[in-house]
Order: structure tokens, then C-alpha cells, then sequence
């Protein structure tokens, strides 16, 4: 694998979830593989699991990290072609992601969504430019449209609680004060199109996401019935794509609740975190025996040491 942009990068999102599970048994199996190699993590947001698991992930490969808050610390940077750079950015992206490849073997970038420019944020302004500059292997550690680490975490989490049957998922929409990009929403969905499962998004009506993504993903508007017989619940808060960035509804009543998850088949609750309690998800819930978001933010550490890996093994 050359780039990891995209869950789909992944040439089959199944064997690759079995080699991560086979790979958390012993994680320093293969410490050798990055012996002598570099991996460059550019957060141009705030991060807690991202920026911990994909470090912890490296190190067990034997990569060296070498991790940059560029949003607070570096130049700010210009993206745009032929502009006269009189303003208040300092450095040309051309630039700083060749000079960051004499450094680094591998680059792996955070950089979310505006949320103000939609054209800029479906152009994925930061991660395309950084791979056609770079000229270096390029991790999405959450981008504007996506966050395929998250994604396939949440993959591996799955299969490590795999019931004995189709498994029923249900991505649901929960409330939130501040407007949050679409991107693990998306990721999800594009990781469930890859699955044998009955996956059914739920959202208030106008919440739609990307229809390019979703493409014949099952929408349910009433939650109380997606939830119904589900094995997984996944909340995820996010703004308005059409009424771009905007939040239009903060309805507490889809807070995913205990009396919600009575519906499902015992199922279990799934959230990326940070989470914000009794906001997007009841106490009773998150500290529930169902439960797994702590398993999921363990598993970003195989997530992405199956990915470098991969990428490694490319080199
Ligand atoms: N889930 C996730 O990406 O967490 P952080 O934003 O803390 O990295």
C-alpha cells in the first residue's frame, strides 16, 4: 500500500481486520520493519487517541516518530496555486511537504474540515497536497471528508465482538452544541459498505450525509426504530452537509438513552470519543457493561500499526 487516504485503500478490509487482531496477540513481531525509518505526525488539530495510538503504533514497528502540532507551531501555509503571498501565511505547501520528506520516510496528517469552505473541504485541500508534493506514503489521520484509521478500529472492535449472525449496525446521529465535521460519519458508513451486515444510518431528516457517500445505505428517520434488534450502536454527532457546517438541531431526544438500547439485541455502543456525556450519550449507557469505547480507542493503536505496516512493507 502506497497511501492510506481512504478506507478503501485497503485491498481487502476483512483480511486486513484478521491481520490486526493477529498482530495485537504480539505487537512487537515485526519491531525490526521500521529500523532506521522515520514517520512525521503533522496535527494541524487537537488530539488525544489519533496522536497517542498512531505514535505507541510506529514505535512498535520500530519507526521513529517525530510529532508536530503544525497547527499552533508551524508556518501557516498557503494551498492555493499563483497566489502573491503578501498576506499572512509564510510558507507554500510545494514547499514544507517536500522539506518535511527530507526528513521522513512516512507523513501522517490531521487536518479537519473547515466547515466553512465546502468546495475546499471535498477537495481535501491539506491531505492532496501533501500527496502530490511529499512524494512520500501520506496517512489520513482524519482529514476534512474522513477518518478511515478511526474506521478500521472500529472494524476490528466489531469483529472482536462478532455475533453469530449478520450483525445489525446502526450509525446514529446524536446531538452535540458545536458543529462537528462529517468525517467519521463517513468513514463509518464507507467501512459498513465493505461488510456482510445490515447497516441502517439514522439521522432527523435533513441531516443527510454525502449521498456520494452513502449511495444505497439504508436511512431510518425514526431512531426508537433502527435501533430495533440492532447488535451495534454507533452515535456520532454531525453538522448539516447540505446547510453546510451548520447546526440546525440540538433535540436532546436523540441522545442515545438505556430505555433506546432495551430496543436493540443487546447490542453494544460504539462512539470514536471524545464524547460528551449526557449530551450525545446517557451515563447509563457509556458506563454500561455494553460499552466498548474504550476497547475502540485500544484498537487505533492496531489500526494504525496495521496500516504503517502495510506501507512499510512497500517502501
Ligand atoms: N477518535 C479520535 O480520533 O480521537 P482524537 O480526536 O482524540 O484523536
Amino acid at each position: 500500500m502506497k497511501h492510506y487516504l481512504n478506507i478503501k485503500d485497503l485491498k481487502n478490509l476483512q483480511q486486513t481486520v484478521k491481520e490486526a487482531v493477529q498482530l495485537k496477540e504480539n505487537e512487537l513481531e515485526f519491531q525490526d520493519l521500521g529500523k532506521g525509518k522515520t514517520i512525521c505526525l503533522l496535527f494541524f488539530n487537537n488530539s488525544l487517541r489519533t496522536r497517542l495510538s498512531t505514535q505507541k503504533a510506529a514505535q512498535n514497528l520500530g519507526l521513529n516518530p517525530i510529532v508536530m502540532n503544525f497547527g499552533s507551531e508551524g508556518w501557516q501555509l498557503e494551498f492555493e496555486d499563483g497566489v502573491v503571498m503578501n498576506q499572512n501565511k509564510s510558507e507554500h505547501v510545494k514547499e514544507a511537504a517536500q522539506v518535511i520528506a527530507q526528513y521522513c520516510d512516512i507523513v501522517a496528517i490531521r487536518a479537519f474540515a473547515s466547515l466553512t469552505d465546502k468546495e475546499k473541504d471535498l477537495a481535501e485541500i491539506v491531505l492532496s497536497n501533501f500527496e502530490k508534493y511529499a512524494g512520500i506514503p501520506v496517512v489520513n489521520m482524519e482529514s476534512a471528508t474522513g477518518h478511515p484509521l478511526q474506521a478500521l478500529a472500529d472494524a476490528i472492535t466489531m469483529e472482536e465482538f462478532k455475533v453469530p449472525h449478520k450483525p445489525k449496525v446502526v450509525l446514529s446521529w446524536a446531538p452535540h452544541p458545536k458543529a462537528l465535521p462529517q468525517a467519521v460519519a463517513n468513514s463509518f458508513v464507507e467501512m459498513m459498505q465493505l461488510q456482510d451486515a445490515d447497516f441502517v444510518i439514522t439521522h432527523p431528516e435533513g441531516y443527510e450525509l454525502d449521498e456520494n457517500i452513502t449511495k444505497n445505505s439504508k436511512i431510518e428517520y425514526n431512531q426508537e426504530k433502527a435501533f430495533e434488534n440492532a447488535d451495534f450502536v454507533y452515535a456520532k454527532n454531525w453538522s448539516n452537509f447540505n446547510d453546510y457546517g451548520k447546526v440546525l438541531n440540538e433535540d436532546e431526544n436523540w441522545m442515545i438513552t438505556a430505555d433506546k438500547m432495551k430496543l436493540t439485541n443487546n447490542g453494544k455502543f460504539m462512539h470514536c470519543l471524545p464524547v460528551r456525556r449526557n449530551v450525545v450519550v446517557a451515563d447509563e449507557v457509556i458506563d454500561s457493561a455494553n460499552s466498548i469505547v474504550i476497547q475502540e480507542a485500544n484498537n487505533r493503536t492496531y489500526s494504525a500499526q496495521i496500516v504503517l505496516k502495510k506501507i512499510l512493507e512497500n517502501l
